[in-house]
């Protein structure tokens, strides 16, 4: 993990094209240790983009990413992981006939060989180990054998949290983990945003209910037209100032913020704030 001052991961400047489309035009971000941040805007700011840029899902155009203070390079979603990022996508992508425990080993399964000659899945380690994980890390107590399409919304999407926990990662991304679900469910992703924070990890949400992102975060980045326009700390702002943002794409905290000059830190935001 980082010492205090080092960010636990931070973009400085980055740009990513589509064609004629600016998504991230300069954007500047810092998420700190044992935090949740929240990631807010409107349609096509380029929240998604981001996520997908700090995945290694799109390598950016220009601008650097430094995790623990080192500048990397993240080529795809498993050199993500392996650096300590696990996501959650937009679309949930869990596998419907598969059992929780498949669903949670996708892609990466535990072989064992019989006889110390022929390989086979694992699957007792694998039950084993997706009930451990849901139960330890989630407090979300599900059959690992049963089929993912018979379970509730919040237990999918705790599923789907669950598969970037495997890997056991710092930072976990989650893109609208809540636009979905019935109210219920919603508590359920509210319990596992506050279990994640509990445990040490750090989170970015993306959310378009800002009730949601005022009870759950520390911080809110506010993203306008490829830019962050403020990060602020929750409680020093209200829903107007934040929707206010949203549509203006200028900070209503005194600052005259520009994307390109921001330091989008925590001191920034709480300078910002007092000035
Ligand atoms: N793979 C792609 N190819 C072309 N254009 C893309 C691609 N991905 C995103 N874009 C464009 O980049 C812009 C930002 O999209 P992005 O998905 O990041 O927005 P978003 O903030 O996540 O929006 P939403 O809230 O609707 O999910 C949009 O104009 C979108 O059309
Ligand atoms: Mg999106």
């Amino acid at each position: 993990m980082t010492n205090d001052d080092t960010p636990l991961i931070a973009v400085d400047g980055i740009e990513k094209r589509f064609g004629t489309v600016e998504a991230l035009s300069g954007v500047n971000l810092e998420l700190g240790d044992n935090e949740v941040l929240g990631l807010v805007g409107d349609n096509g700011a380029g929240k998604s983009t981001l996520i997908k840029t700090l995945v290694g899902i799109h390598q950016p155009d220009a601008g650097e990413i430094r995790y623990d203070g080192d500048p990397v390079t993240i080529e795809n979603p498993k050199a993500a992981r392996e650096l300590g990022i696990g996501t959650v996508y937009q679309d949930l992508a869990l596998v419907d006939e598969l059992s929780v425990a498949s669903n949670l080993f996708l892609g990466r399964n535990p072989i064992k060989k019989i006889g110390g000659l022929i390989p086979v899945l694992d699957e007792e380690y694998m039950n084993e180990e997706a009930e451990r994980i849901l139960r330890e890390r989630l407090n979300i107590h599900v059959d690992p054998e049963t089929p993912v399409e018979y379970l509730s919304g919040g237990e999918r999407q705790a599923i789907a949290i669950a598969r970037a926990l495997v890997t056991d990662p710092d930072i976990v991304l989650l893109d609208e983990p809540t636009s979905a679900l019935s109210k219920a469910a919603v508590n359920e992703v509210e319990e596992l945003v506050f279990t994640l924070k509990e445990n040490g990890h750090s989170v970015i949400i993306i959310d378009h209910n800002l009730e949601e992102i005022f009870s759950w975060t520390d911080r809110i980045a506010i993203l306008f037209n490829g830019r962050v326009v403020d990060v602020v700390d929750t409680e020093e702002v209200t829903r107007d100032d934040i929707v206010s943002m949203m549509i203006s794409g200028q900070s209503v905290l005194g600052d005259d913020t520009d994307a390109d000059e921001q330091t989008a830190g925590s001191e920034s935001a709480t300078s910002s704030s007092t000035a």
